[in-house]
């Protein structure tokens, strides 16, 4: 393997010569206090670390980032911290997904226009994930993931608790009538006891998975609980490897491939994976120059086993439970030739070696092949009239009883109409009815928001319904479950077909013929276009403009249309 000369380093351009530019940029290093032996001949290696303390998940992200930083130091680079956008699930309104994109775009300008040779991406809490493997996948530098880990278990009085599936739960029965508020009190106090990213197979877990499995991380890293001290040491690994890879040369496009990314969604599958998987992974993918689409992802949840008993597609563990099994690197080894065991890995190993040999702890927590949590089925793809381009559904997390349905509509154009009529005793609702919201996608909501997930009306809470088909061109957290149908494509708001429906339209879902459609006569759905008027822009002027105008569907990955890769169309170095 040919190595990288100190003078080939992409920082050199910045601090070796012997000219004004460079005089500028090295007496700025020495007024941070460092000297030539710091720099000359030394890997410099970004830090994208997304702390803030309006970020929960990552609350422990500067004790860690000091930890990378000793490893870089040990292997002989240069750490720079370069902190970038938190972009906290919990509180960033109205959703991080509006986001997504901003943090895709500042990872990558931000290694484009500094000195730097490799990277170490600090994220975990949901599209922290994507975002920056995106742009890092973009600006094509050696990168690796270091995953948040998973927060510890939650407890309520002795019984462990998952974050997101939990409070649905407790949720529904407070409305039901059945929790007092000193209950309601204990579980919130209970529910995230440690820093970490949520610790259900929701969107974190999910996509910090698919990080792995891509072989963006060093082996068995997302399973390591946040509060670990093999976390820590996990850390300092990143900043020796990272310095590594830079004399290697190995770049994601080696990396992120059709075969890895292909073993990435059959791992998600496996994992029982969140439904905000399949626009993320389409979206990195992209990234990558591989055209992974809906029907390849349909096609992998057919066959694939769910054999993660994690909650909430499982029915009892957490991630904690899921790291003492053995981790995803047990999981990987079990699904055998499932998985291509060549492409490669940041640790400069073939993926298939890096699994060879891990061992399964529990045999509950990881299920075999002939025993898994479900035979198939943690995403469908479903089309139709009501979805031309698709829309996904997770049938391991729903009432099996309700994968063929035909009911009447229930439609609602906001959030706060369907809050409010779901709220009233009285409404005229049946258990196979079909809940709609729609102009909550891409553009609509805007930033596809995690409203999928609607709530059961109160009327049938009080007759023990808990499930039931919703429809929306929403997203729902990872951590949700129910016979919810999300991501439909194209978008209501856009003039997708979703925008033709009415209440009291018969709706019917097919799951097992993935189907899903309305009723109604091409007659009456050609008059009922001719009558339909675009809304008008949510935003009159800044980033959200932008995002309109540029954000695709969510078929196509909601990524921008300008970020997208093309090959051909690389994007020269800046001028020193
Ligand atoms: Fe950060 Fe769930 S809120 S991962
Ligand atoms: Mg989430």
């Amino acid at each position: 393997m040919t190595r990288k000369t100190p003078g080939e380093l992409r920082s050199a351009r910045w601090f070796a010569p012997d000219d004004l530019r460079s005089f500028g940029h090295r007496s700025r290093l020495m007024q941070m206090g460092l000297g030539p032996e710091d720099w000359a001949g030394r890997p410099v290696i970004a830090i994208i670390n997304t702390w803030s303390e309006a970020q929960p998940c990552h609350m422990h992200f500067r004790e860690r980032a000091a930890d990378i930083k000793r490893g870089v130091l040990q292997a002989g680079g240069l750490p720079m911290e370069l902190p970038a956008l938190s972009l906290s699930e919990s509180l960033v309104k109205p959703t991080t997904m509006l986001y997504r994109n901003m943090l895709a775009m500042e990872t990558e300008e931000l290694l484009r226009c500094h000195p730097i040779d490799g990277v170490v991406l600090m994220g975990g809490c949901d599209k922290t994930t994507p975002a920056l493997i995106m742009g890092a996948i973009s600006a094509g530098l050696p990168m690796i993931f270091f995953p948040a880990g998973p927060m510890l278990r939650g407890n309520f009085r002795g019984q462990s608790l998952g974050s997101g599936s939990d409070a649905w739960k407790y949720w529904d029965e407070r409305r039901a009538g059945n929790l007092g508020a000193e209950d309601w009190a204990g579980l919130e106090g209970g529910i995230a006891r440690s820093y970490g990213h949520c610790m259900t197979m929701g969107t974190a877990s999910t996509m910090t998975a698919i990080a792995e499995a891509i072989g963006l991380t060093l082996p068995g890293a997302s399973s390591i609980p946040a509060a670990d001290s093999a976390h820590t040491r996990l850390a300092s690994a990143c900043g020796r490897r990272i310095v590594e890879m830079v004399w290697e040369d190995l770049r994601p496009a080696r990396i992120v491939t059709a075969a890895s990314v292909r073993n990435a969604a059959t791992v998600a599958m496996a994992t029982g994976c969140s439904t905000n998987a399949v626009i993320h992974l389409i979206a990195m993918a992209r990234r990558a120059g591989v055209a992974l689409t809906l029907d390849d992802l349909d096609g992998i949840g057919r066959t694939t086993p769910v054999i993660a008993n994690i909650r909430p597609s499982g029915s009892r563990y957490l991630m904690e439970d899921f790291y003492y099994a053995g981790g995803l690197r047990a999981l990987m080894n079990r699904l055998g030739d499932r998985l291509d065991p060549t492409p490669l890995t940041v640790s400069g190993r073939p993926i298939g070696e890096t699994i060879a040999g891990a061992e399964v702890y529990n045999d509950d927590v990881i299920r075999s092949l002939d025993d898994p949590v479900y035979p198939e089925g943690a995403l469908a793809v479903l089309k139709g009239n009501l979805a031309p381009d698709g829309c996904v559904i997770k049938p391991c997390a729903c009432d099996p009883g309700l994968l063929r349905n035909e009911g009447r509509a229930l439609v609602f154009d906001s959030y706060p109409e369907m809050k409010a009529a779901v709220e009233d005793p009285d409404l005229d609702v049946e258990p196979t009815d079909v809940l709609v919201l729609r102009n909550a996608g891409p553009q609509g909501g805007p930033g596809m928001p995690e409203w999928g997930m609607l709530p059961i009306p109160t009327r049938l809470l009080r007759r023990n319904i808990r499930d039931m088909i919703r429809i929306s061109d929403a997203r729902m957290s990872g951590t949700s479950y129910g016979a919810c149908i999300l991501h439909v494509a194209p978008e209501a708001f856009i003039g997708g077909p979703l925008c033709l429906l009415r209440t009291g339209d018969i709706v019917r879902v097919d799951v097992p013929a993935r189907s899903i459609d309305m009723l109604v006569t091409e007659e009456e759905l050609a008059r009922r276009r001719a009558a339909w008027t675009p809304p008008e822009p949510y935003y009159p002027r800044g980033y959200g403009q932008m995002f309109a105008r540029h954000v695709s569907q969510a078929n196509e990955g909601c990524d921008f249309d300008f970020l997208e890769t093309r090959p051909g169309a690389d994007i020269p170095e800046p001028d020193i």
